[in-house]
């Protein structure tokens, strides 16, 4: 016997017994996205690497340790997808869509980084997410935050705290740079090792450490809020105002940096209670993106969330919305073919039942037996003398109640009167 394969290290399959949240969550995720007027984007899992270098930052963790890249037979540089907001900018101007106006457009799907996995932290995991252009803010920005915060409630989700921060202008940015790198250059011998390699590629992130040796010298760094430019700051009282009367509460919290170097002004992170691994959403305005990549100079703002960082808070509600309403059972195998007849007809006179043909056979007692397993609420036997009657037995299989046989016309009529479908 060969030996069996399993799945890559961090990446997951989604069995049946949890498909069913994944569905919920993605209708309800799709359905406010298309109620708010954003359309969907698919992009291709696999992009040049390039996309993802010249924006989400050579420097960052993504792009130097976590990417999926490899070089192509053609000597192509491409890499699997570390998350969507530069494909979708890259599509947007390939596609001319900047043209056509202001979008506002959604995606969901799987990204690839290969990070450590642990709980809430995986190489193939799933965002779905937002992403707006064409507009510069601030009541865009708003919009997205108001959007993820319905969508906590219509997903049942409570106890996600909102952090906002401003990182100001690339330009405002710069001379906070300067001024930080002085401050923990003259502190040098306080810092680890990672953050004395930060210190010349992305001395920001520095903030972002998790090393309880260092957080008093982090906490005296100089703040970024105090460099910001005029604009950055108006922009962000007034978001904050208008979150305040959308009733959406937040905690500014100055040292929020995000790991990804195109954020420009607004960042944002919705956090849960898993440890290490809390932050279920994210996002921000990345108004220089779309000229890194070529386009011309273009506002944007957008966020993602993590699917199974968020499905982990949702209750685990038992969910039926995928089981049978009914199994039919053939007596004679020879009938299979009158049985598929009649499951196709009472398809087209039952629009949505779930009906599951049993198939495989087996006697009378083991296929009540796999109907049983299957959770359908009812049997549906046809044999011989059902069929020669016009009609079909109805067995239930939930409760203690009698079998009966039913016009088979009437079959729609009875199982609605009855509460099966
Ligand atoms: P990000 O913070 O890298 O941002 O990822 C967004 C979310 O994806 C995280 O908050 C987390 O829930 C989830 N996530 C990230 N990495 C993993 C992982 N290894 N395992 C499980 N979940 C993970 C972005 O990706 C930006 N593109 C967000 C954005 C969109 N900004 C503007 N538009």
């Amino acid at each position: 016997m060969a030996g069996i394969i399993k799945a890559v290290k961090g990446m997951h399959d989604i069995l049946p017994d949890q498909s069913a949240r994944w569905l919920a969550f993605e209708r309800i995720f799709v359905d406010l996205a298309t109620a708010y007027g954003y359309k969907q984007i698919r992009m291709p899992l696999v992009e040049q690497a390039e996309v993802f270098k010249r924006t989400v930052g050579e420097a960052t963790d993504i792009v130097e340790k976590e990417m999926y890249s490899f070089t192509d037979r053609n000597e192509d540089f491409l890499c699997l997808r570390p998350e969507g907001t530069a494909s979708c900018v890259r599509a947007c101007i390939e596609h001319g869509l900047l043209r056509l106006g202001a979008q506002r457009l959604w995606y969901g799907g799987p990204m690839f980084r290969r990070e450590r996995p642990q709980a809430g932290r995986y190489r193939q995991f799933h965002q779905f997410g937002l992403e707006t252009l064409g507009m510069p803010g601030p009541d865009i920005d708003a919009e997205l935050i108001i959007f993820t915060h319905r969508l906590w409630r219509a997903l049942g989700i409570e106890g996600l705290a909102l952090q906002i921060n401003s990182l100001g202008t690339i330009e405002s940015r710069a001379g906070y740079r300067e001024q930080l790198v002085a401050y923990f250059e003259s502190h040098i011998e306080q810092l680890d090792e990672d953050s004395r390699r930060r210190l010349s590629t992305n001395p920001l992130r520095i903030l972002d450490s998790k090393n309880p040796d260092m957080q008093a010298l982090i906490d005296a760094a100089p703040m970024l809020s105090e460099y910001l430019d005029d604009e950055s700051l108006r922009d962000f009282e007034e978001l904050r105002s208008i979150l305040d009367q959308a009733g959406v509460s937040y905690r500014i919290n100055p040292r929020l940096v995000r790991g990804l170097d195109y954020y420009q002004k607004l960042v944002f992170e919705w956090v849960g209670g898993l440890g290490a691994q809390s932050t279920v959403c994210a996002g921000g305005r990345y108004d220089g993106l779309v000229e890194q990549l070529g386009g011309r100079a273009t506002p944007a703002a957008g966020f993602a969330l993590g699917v199974e960082r968020l499905l982990a808070l949702m209750a685990q509600e038992e969910t039926d919305a995928d089981r049978p309403h009914a199994s039919l059972i053939v007596t004679d195998q020879e009938m299979m073919g009158i049985g598929f007849q009649f499951s196709e007809r009472l398809r087209d006179a039952v629009p949505g039942i779930r009906l599951m043909v049993n198939c495989g056979g087996g006697n009378l007692k083991n296929q009540f037996k796999k109907a049983n397993r299957s959770g359908a609420t009812v049997a549906l036997v046809l044999g011989q003398e059902e069929r020669q009657a016009g009609e079909i037995s109805v067995k239930f299989l939930r409760e203690e109640r009698e079998q009966i046989r039913v016009d088979q016309d009437g079959l729609p009529n009875f199982l609605s009167q009855n509460g099966i479908i």
